[in-house]
């Protein structure tokens, strides 16, 4: 580095209060305008973006250099900090009001023509995004994201160690663990034909270290999950892992709810109304028709399903029928209604009707209504004149969950939000869920979840009318965290595992390490793990992840930029004792 041109501050960080001032300044060329004469470049540091002149009366070297810069070069300039000419501010950036006289310019690195701008927010391809994410994230908007994150992060460590939390790091190479991914494995070369599984989250782990007396473990974990990928899924994620001893699910709430309160006000400046409200697996279910409900706005859904079948409508018969209801007011044509109907079959409904409450009720079977079927309509939808409802008839369970994603769909397109933040904890989950496919019980969370102590009698009866102390965290609509006080008794543990079907054996084979933990005095426990890359994108105001990781994966779980996954060479598989099947045709 060249001493003459060590920087003195970073671009962003100058004013009026600095003219006069002498300034070494280092950065890239993030444009160059020549203007009859002049010639500027907007000098671009990660704080900011600050205007230099080059003037052929005040140096005539560096002018010459500035006329070859093109974008992107790596630059560093001395000069003088100079107000800008009356009427050529530029209110749009923080330097907007000054800018630099420079006397000598060294070129520290040249750049190629550039794969796409990095001065311009324009729409490019993911791919080549990420094959070139050095350039990507040179951009002011995944520069703010990246920091944002920082800051996000040294939150959760200042809070949690304040909350006389440990920082407990935990193995990558280890055993599988049921989060319901499945795995990613890494073959051992020492152990010939064995695997080792990176870790879907330390859920064994963090329990062990309350077995050893940790007391308040987190963690800022990495984990790792082959499923399919989506906008708020990765294949390697970070999780906020939080565990506790001696605490029950009001100290979890409470733990997480300083948390982010603590987020929101260092990284954003916004206060949260604390304590969030909470509600019942069975009522967001019932009202929103998912397990994780957007309470930024208030349409709920109204099982009609009773009025619904005494109508001679085909559709309708035998068949649960959900409605949402959207209030007088909004200008709803028969266009209107085609794309809504478009929108509710690419949610997988088999169809949308609709019933305009007109004085003369207008929809595909209001012929069929009698005055006695519309006014119980309207008392279970809480419907006046004018208002327009729709109804997804379906299998049960089908119907209600389908209008709960066409929900969405309705709210972006008719309402606005009530508040910018909805949080919600989701409480009294199922202990078990049924799998259709596979004809058998699941854990809804994972097995280490421990049953409401009321429900314990149902376990042997009815397991899936058992509840479980579990919860989620949700914010707008997404899953921000998810959590429960586990089983710290090794006869529960076992019982569970045997509801899951898992026999005595296979239970001590998978997770032996952990009922043989539990039998050495383990404390009452619980926790949670917060997605940390979804908490950073809804502060970020994202709709991706991937907005907000350095160096995310694509949809099919590639690295563009490194070309991971990879071949390797016949050598390493066969130290490994792997020999790769070839794709049969
Ligand atoms: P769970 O599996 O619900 O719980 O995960 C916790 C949170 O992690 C985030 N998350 C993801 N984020 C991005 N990409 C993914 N593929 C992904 N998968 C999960 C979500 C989710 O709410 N061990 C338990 C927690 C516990 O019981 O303490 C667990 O991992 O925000
Ligand atoms: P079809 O007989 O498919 O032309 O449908 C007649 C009307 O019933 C149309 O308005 C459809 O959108 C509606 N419809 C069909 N199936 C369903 C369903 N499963 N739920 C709600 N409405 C439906």
């Amino acid at each position: 580095m060249d001493k003459e041109f060590k920087r003195t501050d970073y671009c962003g960080n100058f004013g009026v209060k600095d003219v006069g001032k002498e300034v070494v300044l280092n950065g890239w060329v993030h444009r160059r305008r020549d203007h009859g004469g002049l010639i500027f470049i907007d000098l671009r540091d990660r704080t900011g973006i600050i205007q230099l002149v080059f003037d052929p009366v005040n140096s005539k070297d560096a002018f010459e250099i500035a006329q070859e810069l093109k974008n992107e070069w790596v630059i560093g300039v001395r000069g003088q900090v100079v107000r800008r000419p009356a009427g050529s501010e530029n209110p749009k950036i923080s330097t907007g009001e000054i800018e630099v006289l420079v006397d000598r310019i060294k070129v520290f690195s040249k750049s190629k023509v550039l794969p796409f701008n990095v001065n311009e927010e324009e729409k490019i391809d993911e791919y080549i995004r990420l094959k070139y994410r050095f350039l990507d994230l040179r951009r002011p908007r995944l520069q703010k994201n990246i920091e944002l994150r920082h800051r996000i992060t040294q939150a959760v460590r200042r809070y949690l160690t304040d909350s006389g939390f440990w920082e407990v790091e935990t193995p990558m190479l280890t055993r599988s663990t049921p989060e319901g991914a499945r795995d990613y494995l890494v073959p051992s070369r020492v152990h010939r034909g064995k695997f080792y599984a990176l870790p879907q989250s330390p859920q064994l782990f963090k329990q062990m270290l309350m077995i050893a007396g940790i007391d308040r473990y987190f963690q800022i974990a990495r984990c790792f999950r082959d499923e399919d990928l989506r906008a708020d899924r990765q294949p390697e994620f970070t999780q906020i892992d939080i565990e506790a001893s001696f605490i029950d699910e009001e100290d979890i709430f409470n733990i997480v709810e300083g948390l982010m309160y603590s987020i929101f006000r260092e990284a954003l400046d916004i206060e949260l109304s604390l304590p969030f409200p909470r509600m019942s697996y069975q009522e967001a279910y019932d009202k929103y028709g998912t397990d994780k409900p957007d309470l930024r706005y208030d349409t709920v859904l109204y099982d009609v399903s009773s009025v619904a079948n005494l109508i001679p409508f085909p559709p309708f018969q035998g068949r649960e029928v959900i409605a949402l209801r959207i209030p007088k007011g909004q200008d709803i044509t028969r266009k209107v209604i085609d794309e809504l109907t478009e929108s509710a079959k690419a949610l997988g409904a088999k169809g949308l009707a609709w019933l305009s409450l007109q004085e003369e009720p207008r929809g595909p079977f209001s012929k069929l209504l009698t005055d006695g079927i519309i006014d119980q309509m309207k008392r279970l939808t809480d419907a006046t004149d004018g208002d327009l409802l729709l109804f997804i008839a379906d299998e049960p369970r089908i119907a209600r969950e389908t209008i709960g994603r066409f929900r969405l769909e309705v709210n972006k397109r008719f309402f606005q939000p009530n508040t910018q933040y909805a949080f919600v904890w989701v409480v009294d989950f199922p202990l078990f869920s049924f799998n259709k496919e596979e004809n058998r019980i699941e854990a809804e969370h994972h097995p280490f979840t421990s049953p409401k102590a009321e429900d314990i009698g149902l376990l042997e009866i009815d397991p899936l009318k058992v509840r479980a102390n579990a919860y989620d965290l949700v914010l707008n609509g997404v899953e921000l965290g998810s959590g429960s006080i586990r089983n710290s008794d090794p006869e529960m543990q076992m019982k569970i595992f045997s509801i899951l079907g898992l026999d005595e054996a296979t239970s001590y084979k998978k997770f032996g390490f952990l009922l043989d933990a539990l039998s050495y005095g383990a404390p009452p426990h619980g926790g949670i793990a917060l997605g940390l890359d979804r908490i950073v994108a809804i502060m970020a105001g994202e709709e991706s992840i991937r907005e907000v990781l350095a160096f995310p994966k694509t949809q099919s779980a590639f690295c563009p930029l490194t070309e991971a996954p990879s071949d390797v060479e016949d050598r390493q598989l066969d130290e490994l004792g792997i020999l790769v099947k070839k794709e049969e045709d």
